[in-house]
């Protein structure tokens, strides 16, 4: 099982309604795919996924698109409203009643809070599992599993980790749900770096007050940086800042500088959900910390392993 279960079907909608059993597993049988990934090409042969998109999306989408390929299905759906009856007025249940008729699962991208679960809801009277690509600020499950699957793979462990968080710590839905996976296992010390304006929401901040994450907040990151083990990077998400003069205010401000990677452990670790703009300067990429792209990557076994089980059943060995 994945995520939450609707009467009978299951969905994955958030980081917070994972177990830790359940985030291993997953972790667990990406792992076996990347090792043999043409083992799994026929797992999900005559199956049918749809991606559902409202907002732009590169890695999210081509990444369950070569998933779902890779494990012989095949894929349809939309990465915009153009072209589509969204932009005649059609309503989101409506749009997702349709793709539960004709697919065998649906991935949806949506900027509303909330919008995953509302598509869960409407796809599960027809038995059709809702995978959430990111749902407004709010989480983006399926980021935060392979965020933690390649920090797993460095450091073979989730707990005992000095991670920092820096840049859009407010309105980036990566971070709520990293947090909140990081949170299932041991204790990890997380550094905030962000401008003021930018700090985390204050209903994450109080459901992470519950668990065992060591929280400190900072708005320089030289004071961390050569302690830390895994330096996670985000963009400021512009689109969802209510105010465009808040951007300008902060643009710019948390970028990272080559002079600094002077300092940061051969062991760490530097990711990125992507895309960058310009918190990480391209030099950076030579640096062997800098992990992003192998992140990125393991988004396809990450996504095979989440789509086998949703639309397929078992895991197999
Ligand atoms: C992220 C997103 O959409 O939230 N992108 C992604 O899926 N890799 C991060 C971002 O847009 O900044």
């Amino acid at each position: 099982m994945v995520g939450i279960q609707i009467s009978k079907t299951s969905h994955l909608i958030a980081i917070r309604d994972l177990k830790e059993q359940e985030i291993v597993e997953i972790l667990d049988y990406a792992k076996l795919i990347k090792q043999n990934p043409s083992h799994y090409h026929t797992r999900l042969k005559g199956r049918i996924l749809a991606l559902a998109f409202w907002e732009p999306s590169t890695r999210t989408r081509l990444s369950f698109e070569t998933a779902m390929l890779r494990l012989g299905g095949s894929i349809t759906g939309f990465s915009s409203s153009t072209g589509t009856s969204l932009e005649k007025g059609e309503s989101l249940s409506d749009t997702i009643t349709m793709l539960a008729n004709y697919a065998d699962g649906i991935v949806i991208r949506h900027p509303l809070r909330g919008s995953a679960k509302l598509a869960a809801e409407i796809a599960q009277k027809f038995e059709v599992p809702v995978i959430s690509g990111g749902s407004g600020s709010q989480e983006h499950p399926t980021q935060a599993l392979l965020d933690i699957f390649t920090i797993r793979e460095y450091f073979g462990r989730l707990s005992g980790l000095n991670v920092a968080l820096m840049g859009d710590l407010r309105y980036s839905r990566t971070i709520s749900s990293l947090l909140l996976a990081l949170s299932k296992f041991g204790r990890n010390t997380i550094n905030l770096i962000s401008h003021p304006s930018l700090r985390l929401q204050e209903d994450l901040r109080l459901d992470l007050k519950e668990t065992n994450l060591e929280i400190i907040e900072t708005e320089n990151i030289s004071e961390v940086i050569s302690d830390i083990d895994v330096l996670y990077v985000t963009r400021l998400q512009k689109e969802r800042f209510p105010d465009p003069m808040l951007y300008q205010k902060v643009k710019g401000s948390y970028q990272l500088h080559t002079s600094l990677l002077k300092s940061v452990k051969d062991t760490s670790l530097i990711l990125h959900p992507l895309p960058r703009v310009d918190e990480i300067p391209y030099e950076i990429d030579r640096f062997p910390q800098a992990k992003y792209f192998t992140q990125a990557k393991n988004g396809v076994y990450i996504r095979m392993a989440i789509l086998d089980q949703l639309l397929g059943g078992n895991f197999v060995e």
